[in-house]
Parts: structure tokens; sequence; C-alpha cells
């Protein structure tokens, strides 16, 4: 089969300006609880789009591990690519993407780091392996090899050699405050629903995009 003829009829589904929630995070609830229910893997997988301050853009995937009135938070190395991108510049967006359900989401804001209270208390809640890995890696830096990080993982246990592994200086969240939310639901004939929250405020205005 060509590259060219995969393609899919979306019609599991309708979205309906009448029928959204007014708040765009209890309307990302509703879907994302859906993804758990689709049994979608790893429905917290988002893509993260960051810009150097010049506007050059990077994008990579990372994992959801919360969300409030507040935003979306995930957690990162701060030395890491996208950290520097969004110390620079901290314009950043998400996506994600719920195949089983014909889903997109879509989310546009300003992000800030969790507090360090915030980003132990998650650090503690991760296995041990990822608590060492995270002294290990300097992430996105050039290395010479995998030797490196294996040589460094023994030396990182041998610094902790118990449970009680603290969190790093340079490792925690971000939580990204949403300007814009879009839900994309896929319908017949390419005419997909698109419903856009923007931030007005205090409150949020909705409307309907053309697909
Ligand atoms: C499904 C998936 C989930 C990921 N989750 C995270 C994450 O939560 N945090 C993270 O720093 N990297 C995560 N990564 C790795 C990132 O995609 C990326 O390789 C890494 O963060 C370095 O990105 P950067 O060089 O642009 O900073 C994940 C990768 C995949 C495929």
């Amino acid at each position: 089969m060509s590259i060219a003829d995969i393609r899919r009829q979306y019609a599991r589904a309708r979205l309906d300006e009448a029928h959204v929630s007014p708040n765009p995070v209890a309307e990302f609830d509703r879907w994302f609880n859906q993804a758990q229910e689709a049994k979608v893997l790893e429905p917290n997988a988002m893509a993260l789009a960051t810009a150097t301050r010049d506007g050059t853009p990077s994008v990579r995937l990372v994992l959801l591990k919360g969300y409030d009135e507040r935003g979306f938070v995930f957690f990162t190395d701060y030395r890491s690519r996208k950290g520097a991108e969004l110390e620079g510049n901290p314009r950043a967006a998400l996506a994600f993407y719920w195949g089983e359900l014909e889903r997109q989401v879509r989310i546009t804001g300003t992000v800030e780091r969790t507090s360090a209270q915030e980003s132990e208390a998650y650090f503690r809640t991760r296995p041990l392996g990822s608590r060492l890995g995270a002294w290990v890696s300097h992430q996105s830096r050039v290395i010479p090899s995998r030797a490196q990080l294996e040589s460094g993982l023994r030396e990182v246990k041998k610094r902790f050699p118990t449970d009680d592994v603290p969190l790093p200086p340079h490792w925690g969240g971000y939580r990204l405050r949403p300007e814009e939310v879009e839900f994309w639901q896929g319908r017949e004939d390419r005419l997909h629903d698109r419903i856009r929250y923007v931030r007005d405020g205090e409150r949020w205005r909705v409307e309907r995009l053309s697909p």
C-alpha cells in the first residue's frame, strides 16, 4: 500500500458547542477519562512544542503528570534542550492524539516551573531506577558512548546506596497555563468538528473553527 493511500474515514462521534463544558479543563477531563476507558496506549503522552527566542521550533513527546485549573504539568531536566528553550521563551504548545477516539487536543500557553516541593513530591513517586537516572543523565547533551551512562549509574548508586535518592537540583516540573485549548473530533468527509476555547479575562470564549 502506498503511503498516500493510508487514510481513515472518521465517524465515531461529534462535538457540539451546545453540549461542551464552558470550561476547557472540565472538557479535557471528560476526554482524558474517555481516552483511558478506551485503553489508548499512554493517553498522557503529548507532543510539547517549544521555540528558541528567535523562533526556531522543536517538538518532542513528554508525559502529562497532572492537570487542573492552574494548568498542565510535565517533568523534565531543566538543563535539556526544552528546558533551555522554555527558560528563554516560556511560550509553548501541547498536542494529544487519541486515534482510537478520532480525537486531537491542542493547548497553547505559557509555562512556569512547578515549586520545588511539587517537583519533590512527584520525584518521590518515581521508581528507584528513574530517580537514579535523573542524577546520571544531563539530558540533551552529546555523550561519547552508552558506556559513560552505565559507569555514571554505578557512581550514582554508590553515592545513593539506599532508596533515599533526593530530587536533583536540575530536575522538576513545568506547568503550562492554557491560553487556548482546541478539541478536534474527526468527522465524515474531512468536515471535522473543531471547538476552541480562548481565555478572555476570567472567562473562556468558545468558538467553532472550520476544519
Ligand atoms: C512517550 C514518551 C514520553 C516521554 N516522556 C518524557 C517526559 O515526561 N519527560 C522528559 O523529559 N522526556 C520524556 N520523553 C523523552 C522526550 O521525548 C525527549 O527525548 C527528551 O525529553 C529530550 O528532549 P529535548 O532534547 O528536546 O529537551 C518521552 C518520550 C516518549 C516517546
